[in-house]
């Protein structure tokens, strides 16, 4: 692309930027794969003091990567000035779960980073800004994150749940012996937890209906749906570390879709609940969206929801309301009771 046809500079911010997840991130942000070829950006690296050594390191990897589309690069422990009119907000930057325990066992350390960022954001962020929360547990965190952030809508907020219907989506292609790009409606309901309920009903393999082409119910409910659920652990025991490319890989998807649109496909995000399919409001519960372009994006509606659905979809939504109850103390004038 010539220079003269780039547009202008937006302006995304990443908290974690040194950490696993931030490292792979970073790269793929700087060489145009977030928002488009011919969109330069300027990145805000966000870390805490600790991290500021290894942050310098990735600066200079950026600057030695020569991206064409980076017009600036800074490095902060300020949060005001690391979300200052940002246009994106990447929140990476949380402590990771080890072998043996469940994201929600990070909420002590990760929930009260949340409440603090959020407060920042709603002081300095861009008015259209939309914020991405990856850090764990990711969709209570979004709910503190908005909370704290008052004069912002809280549809700004979204938990990543797409590395989840990613995973789906390649063991429903591998199990139909098919290219993942020929898997679509795949749905994860509810939390990005071992609660989350991967859905085929509405699926599609190769614009076919899904239940015509694996008909065996059994692999759906005991291997299909655990493995999804529990692909993080099983991650997490492979490596000795949680996912880290793959999880920047779907936070790339995730605002890529955003703000490029793409309106054919159902993309899983845990957005705040609206009271549709019964859940409960004031939630951030993963369902099926279309993503319009331009920051754009709504809830698929309406979809027929099956017995064993409605049974898995009310698991999840206890857990997020169980969750949000022992956050209460982050959430400002909800401290002494019930949201
Ligand atoms: P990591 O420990 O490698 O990196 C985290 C980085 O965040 C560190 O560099 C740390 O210094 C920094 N950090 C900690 N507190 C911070 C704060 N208050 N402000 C700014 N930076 C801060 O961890 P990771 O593997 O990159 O994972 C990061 C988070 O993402 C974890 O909570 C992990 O569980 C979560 N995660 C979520 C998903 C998802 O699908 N939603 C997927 C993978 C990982
Ligand atoms: C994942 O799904 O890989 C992340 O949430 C990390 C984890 O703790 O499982």
């Amino acid at each position: 692309t010539k220079k003269a046809d780039l547009l202008p500079p937006l302006k995304v911010a990443v908290t974690g930027a040194a950490g696993q997840i931030g490292y792979a991130l970073v790269m793929r942000i700087a060489s145009g794969e977030l928002l488009g070829k011919d969109q330069l950006i300027e990145l805000n690296l966000i870390e805490t003091e600790a991290g500021m050594s290894p942050l310098s390191g990735v600066m200079m990897e950026l600057e030695d990567g020569a991206f064409p589309l980076l017009s600036k690069v800074s490095a902060t422990s300020n949060l005001n000035e690391g979300f200052g009119d940002i246009d994106y907000a990447l929140l990476v930057g949380a402590s990771p779960r080890g072998p043996g325990m469940e994201r929600k066992d990070l909420m002590a350390a990760n929930a009260k980073i949340f409440a603090e960022q959020g407060k920042a954001l709603n002081e300095s962020a861009g008015i259209n800004s939309k914020i991405l929360v990856v850090g764990n547990p990711a969709n209570t965190n979004a709910l503190v994150a908005s909370e704290n952030a008052p004069d912002m809508w809280p549809e700004q907020f979204i938990a990543m749940t797409r590395l989840d219907q990613s995973r789906a989506k390649g063991l429903v292609a591998e199990k139909a012996n098919v290219p993942v790009k020929d898997v679509d409606r795949v749905i994860i309901w509810g939390n990005h937890s071992a609660t989350q309920y991967p859905d085929l009903s509405h699926a599609r393999i190769g614009g076919k209906w899904a239940k015509s082409i694996i008909t065996d119910d059994k692999w759906i409910r005991n291997d299909f749906i655990p493995r999804v659920q529990k692909r993080g652990a099983e991650v997490i025991d492979a490596r000795g570390a949680s996912s880290a490319a793959s999880a920047a890989s779907a936070a790339i998807d995730t605002i890529r879709d955003i703000h490029l649109g793409s309106p054919e496909q159902w993309l899983s995000n845990a957005i705040p609940s609206d009271g549709s399919y019964g859940i409960a409001d004031g939630i951030w519960y993963s369902v099926p969206t279309v993503c319009e372009g331009d920051s754009h994006y709504r809830r698929v509606k309406n979809l027929p929801i099956d017995e064993y659905s409605a049974k898995m979809m009310n698991a999840t939504e206890k857990e997020l309301i169980e969750e949000r109850d022992s956050v209460r103390h982050l959430l400002p004038g909800h401290e002494n009771k019930p949201v």
